[in-house]
């Protein structure tokens, strides 16, 4: 790899393995993702997608190989460092703080911002009030990116899923990412919610430069939206590249039969 291909690289899974107990989750797994692509990761259900964004996110630690975001090694680091650094996941099941508001939780997301501790918050300080006005506004323009902020003051646990969806990634953008990982946004979406996503992932990539990384089961969304394309199976990397190629390849073909996802 030359020096120019490295200097947009913005995520390497180099050569790495997770063990839970005797099975082997992800086994010696290695790609690189570009500053600014849509890369997805696909696989049979169990393959190891969600276990590879928990490493890559430092909830796991690898048995054996590196992570490296923007050039350093993060993995064994802890998870909150690793979001400080950039990089931003929603899960697979919401995981939205319950008992508060929309844009509670998009405040939420983004506190690291906000910068005055615990002694400052006691005390009158209008450049704390400053901070805090201009955080609310930030979440409630984030919530508008995502087309809820018409929801901004509903309890989280009231709205339709979609919309806690949406709600999920505008806190995952509170943080200021330079990485999204996305781990099966569309799972739960009909049609019509499906094609805004899709389209809402091409603004957050187009208008805030950000990288996204996918883990998704519905194909249309996976290859209408792609740059790249990565294949899991039984925690191996089958298969890499454009969608149209993945598609074809014949152990892709394989590893999906009898899978009505393909
Ligand atoms: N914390 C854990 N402890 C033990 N085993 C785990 C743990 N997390 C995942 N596994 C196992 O590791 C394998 C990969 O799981 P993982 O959740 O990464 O699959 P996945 O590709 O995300 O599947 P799905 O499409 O169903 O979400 C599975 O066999 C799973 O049972
Ligand atoms: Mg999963």
């Amino acid at each position: 790899m030359g020096a120019r291909d490295t200097d947009r690289t913005i995520l390497s899974v180099d050569n790495v393995s997770v063990d839970f107990g005797g099975l082997r989750a992800l086994n010696r797994c290695s790609f690189e993702v570009s500053k600014g692509e849509i890369y997805s990761i696909i696989g049979p259900n169990g393959a190891g997608k969600s276990t590879l964004f928990n490493v890559v996110s430092g909830i796991h630690r690898p048995a054996e190989g590196r992570v490296l975001f923007r050039g350093r090694r993060v993995d064994g680091l802890r998870p909150s460092r690793i979001s400080r650094m950039g990089m931003a996941r929603s899960f697979q099941n919401l995981e939205l703080f319950s008992g508060m508001t929309a844009l509670e939780n998009v405040l939420a997301g983004g506190h690291r911002h906000l910068g005055y501790g615990f002694f400052r918050g006691l005390v009158f300080d209008p450049g704390v009030r400053r901070e805090e006005r201009r955080a609310r506004e930030e979440a409630r323009g984030l919530l508008a990116f995502l087309g809820v902020e018409g929801y901004a003051n509903s309890p989280v646990d009231d709205l339709p899923y979609g919309v806690q969806k949406k709600v999920e990634i505008a806190r995952a953008l509170a943080t200021g990412p330079g990485v999204l990982l996305l781990d099966e946004p569309a799972a739960g979406l009909n049609d019509r919610e499906t094609g805004e996503l899709m389209d809402t992932i091409h603004r957050i990539r187009d208008e805030r430069g950000v990288t996204l990384l996918l883990v998704e089961h519905n194909m249309r969304f996976v290859m209408g939206l792609s740059d790249r394309v990565c294949v899991l199976s039984f925690g191996r990397i089958l298969a890499e590249g454009g969608p149209e190629r993945v598609r074809a390849d014949p152990a892709v073909v394989e590893a999906y039969l009898g899978e009505t996802a393909c």
